[in-house]
């Protein structure tokens, strides 16, 4: 019989291209997604199943872990991740799942780290000492997280970021998706955590050329001052703890602690990342005003 494979968080920027990835594989897919309307997307596809998943809800986890021997286990950014991620390790644990690979974050492991590696560590601590054979996957910034500044892209053709000059190892996430499904389907990932980057680390200023390039259009990066930033933000209704852990990950990137470049994407998929220019081109449309 064909294992099953449980993606959690399938709806989102990770979980959902590698659920296209696994789609297709000799692999059942269980798409774990919190949104069953927005699930459905999956539904056409090859051997992929969904299930309703919310990770704050012990009833729905032992439904959607029924039958599973292998998961990917991503949180949502939010207040409570540690606690999530704990609460699915122990649930995952009970239901006899005999790999969790886990979605962490680069720098999880630095001391004193942030607020937003140190609730990543302490989810790998729980599920390093559960005895499930994990692989922890710790990615660099996404290149995706730039689709958050396409309305002032399309609206100013500007970046606004308080970045300053750092440079960012940034990833396209359908680089860890191709991580992930290689990381689920292949033997020999057991118990090994991989620091995953893309090709360089790059400024703002080199994001704002490659939109340059993909869209035909001038666009800037503004380096905007942190507390104007913050405000910003507000203004949007991004909420206040949520504020504060991004400006902790901006001052990390400003000083440059987000530099280092890994060889593990192409060392596990048999292929090089892409870059920022690539990411520009394919994502283009999202930068073009309507
Ligand atoms: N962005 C980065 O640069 C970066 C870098 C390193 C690590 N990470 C880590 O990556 C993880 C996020 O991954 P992502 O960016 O792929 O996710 P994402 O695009 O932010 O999507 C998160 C998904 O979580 C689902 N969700 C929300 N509440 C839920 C709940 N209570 N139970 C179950 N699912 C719920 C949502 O599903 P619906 O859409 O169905 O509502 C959403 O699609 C976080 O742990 C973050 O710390 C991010």
């Amino acid at each position: 019989m064909k294992e099953t494979i449980l993606i959690t968080a399938a709806n989102g920027t990770v979980g959902s291209e590698t659920v296209k990835l696994l789609a297709g594989t000799d692999f059942r897919v269980r798409a774990g997604v919190h949104s069953l309307i927005k699930g459905e997307r999956f539904r056409p596809l090859p051997n992929v199943e969904l299930v309703h998943l919310d990770l704050h809800n012990p009833e729905l986890l032992k439904v959607a872990l029924t039958g599973v021997t292998k998961v990917l286990l991503i949180t949502p950014f939010s207040q409570d991740q540690a606690a999530l991620g704990k609460l699915f390790i122990q649930a995952a644990q009970a239901a006899g799942v005999r790999h969790l690979v886990r979605l962490s974050a680069s720098g999880a492991d630095a001391e004193p780290g942030i607020q937003l590696g140190r609730e990543h560590r302490e989810v790998e601590i729980s599920l390093q000492d559960s005895g499930i054979p994990y692989t922890i996957l710790r990615p660099a910034g996404f290149m995706q997280n730039f689709l958050l500044n396409a309305e002032t892209v399309c609206n100013h053709n500007s970046l606004y970021l308080p970045i300053g000059h750092g440079k960012i190892s940034y990833i396209d996430a359908r680089d860890i998706a191709a991580v992930a499904v290689a990381v689920l389907t292949q033997a020999g990932h057991e118990n090994q955590i991989y620091e995953l980057t893309g090709p360089e680390a790059i400024g703002i200023n080199d994001v704002a050329h490659a939109l340059t390039v993909a869209t035909n259009r001038v666009i800037t990066y503004v380096d905007v001052p942190e507390n104007t930033a913050a405000t910003a933000m507000l203004q949007h209704h991004v909420p206040e703890w949520m504020v504060n852990q991004l400006l902790e990950l901006y001052g990390v990137y400003k000083a440059g602690y987000a530099e280092r470049v890994t060889d593990a994407v192409e060392k596990i998929t048999g292929r090089p990342p892409r870059n920022i220019a690539n990411f520009a081109q394919d994502y283009q449309n999202h930068f073009q005003p309507v």
